[in-house]
């Protein structure tokens, strides 16, 4: 099968390492990748929001299967072109995506099929935000209802700058603040099955001990020694069917990958968001420990037949990966530094950690910096000390002036489940 992933960040990366692995596979193609994925796909420098342009290209390509990665192609309908020329894609109509694009719709959807989240308002006037804050108090959450890249919603227990953002951003989702523990739950689905894959969490501050301010996600980790066993289940009853089902019910069925971003409250399981895509950099771990070949599994969804699936392969292994951002992320992130060790990591950490590239390019031979996020290490090993230990040391190769990352990815769990 020939495959054709669209995006370029560590996500698509992944997505395309999986695929490599997979003897399914026979060609592999991404546009518009970047200089790590370059190592095992065939890149080709189209738009990825250009849903007529992308249609071309796997049309050309002949491509049996085409994965549409980020959110922004999903909402632009990229994918309803590539299923209009006729080729099979993994990823949910540009209708269906909503339920990423606008807060609003999803809260909509999630009262419409009982689906438990945080109380809220959406609000479009000054007074409608005064009256939204005032009822919820300290601390704030205030969420642009559209998209913007995993930096439109503030938490705050500053009353001030709570109202700032809502006030800057026209539309907005005022709600309830949730108190517990996150949990990344993605499944697969054709619209009608919903396979669910192994729990992730990811860190979402950009400083060590949750400090700092939100990010697009600085690091991750699986499986979750903590959590209840039945999580899983859980969420597949109380969100994720519900979920699906209520978006067939609405004649705009969701096909490709759910996300659910969870809070583990005292008081039950809550949806903080759904995105309509592979999360970043949940992704990498979560593939990392699927030994189910993937072109398959995304095929099946694309094609409507994800009943007939045999029931997807674990590792035991726990997986971890810890983000290299650029200087000065997530305000005005610098590029153009040339990133050095990427050999060593392949020489000396290979198979069990390897570097998954994000923003980076080729600047003549050299791979330099083209963006906030650079560039994850992912590991694997038998425990999550043992991963985190791997990956922080295969980090520990990478040069990159003036690049930050976290340094207690999975520690606390680690430690937690050593205990
Ligand atoms: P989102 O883009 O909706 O995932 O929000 C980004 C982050 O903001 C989440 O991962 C949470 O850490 C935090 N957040 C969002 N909504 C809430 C909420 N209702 N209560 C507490 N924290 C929240
Ligand atoms: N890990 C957060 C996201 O992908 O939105």
């Amino acid at each position: 099968m020939k495959v054709l992933v669209i995006g370029g960040g560590a996500r698509e990366h992944a997505l395309c390492r999986s695929l490599s692995l997979d003897p399914q596979v026979t060609a592999l193609h991404c546009a518009p990748g970047n200089a790590g994925i370059a190592e095992v796909a065939e890149l080709h420098p189209v738009d990825a929001l250009d849903g007529a342009a992308v249609a071309r290209l796997a049309t050309e390509l002949a491509a049996g299967l085409v994965i549409v990665g980020p959110e922004a192609p999903l909402v632009a309908g990229v994918a309803d072109a590539v299923r209009d020329a006729g080729i099979p894609c993994f990823g949910p109509s540009r209708e269906a995506a909503e339920l990423e694009g606008s807060k609003a719709f999803a809260k909509d959807v999630m009262a419409a099929a009982n689906v438990p989240t945080a109380r809220s308002y959406v609000c479009t006037t000054p007074e409608q935000i005064d009256d939204a804050l005032d009822a919820f108090g300290p601390p704030y959450v205030v969420k642009d209802d559209g998209l913007a890249a995993g930096k439109g919603v503030v938490v705050t227990p500053d009353l001030a700058a709570a109202r700032a953002h809502a006030l800057a951003c026209g539309r907005v989702v005022i709600e309830e603040f949730l108190d517990g523990p996150e949990v990344s739950l993605f499944a697969i689905t054709d619209g009608e099955t919903v396979v669910p894959l192994q729990p992730a969490q990811d860190f979402k501050r950009a400083l060590d001990g949750d400090e700092g301010p939100n990010t697009g996600g600085m690091g991750a980790y699986s499986p979750l020694p903590w959590a209840d066993p039945k999580l899983v289940d859980e969420v597949m009853d109380s969100v994720l069917q519900p979920t699906v089902d209520e978006l067939r019910r609405r004649g705009t069925p969701f096909s490709g990958l759910l996300y659910a971003g969870l809070a583990i409250t005292g008081r039950g399981v809550r949806v903080i968001e759904f995105n309509a895509r592979f999360g970043d950099p949940e992704t990498q771990v979560v593939l990392a420990r699927l030994r189910t070949p993937l072109a398959g599994v995304l095929l099946a969804a694309a094609q409507g037949d994800l009943a007939a699936l045999p029931p997807l392969n674990w590792r035991d292994d726990a997986a971890v990966t810890v983000v290299v951002a650029s200087h000065n992320y997530p305000d005005t992130p610098r590029t153009g530094d040339p990133i050095e060790g990427l050999a060593d990591v392949a020489a000396q950490d290979a198979p069990d950690a390897y570097v998954l590239h994000a923003g980076t390019r080729l600047d003549g031979d050299t791979v330099v910096s083209a963006g906030g996020r650079v560039l994850s290490v992912t590991a694997t090993g038998t425990d999550l000390t043992r991963a985190r230990e791997r990956a922080y040391a295969a980090l520990g190769r990478i040069r990159l002036a003036g690049s930050q990352h976290r340094t207690d990815i999975a520690r606390a769990a680690a430690e937690a489940a050593r205990d």
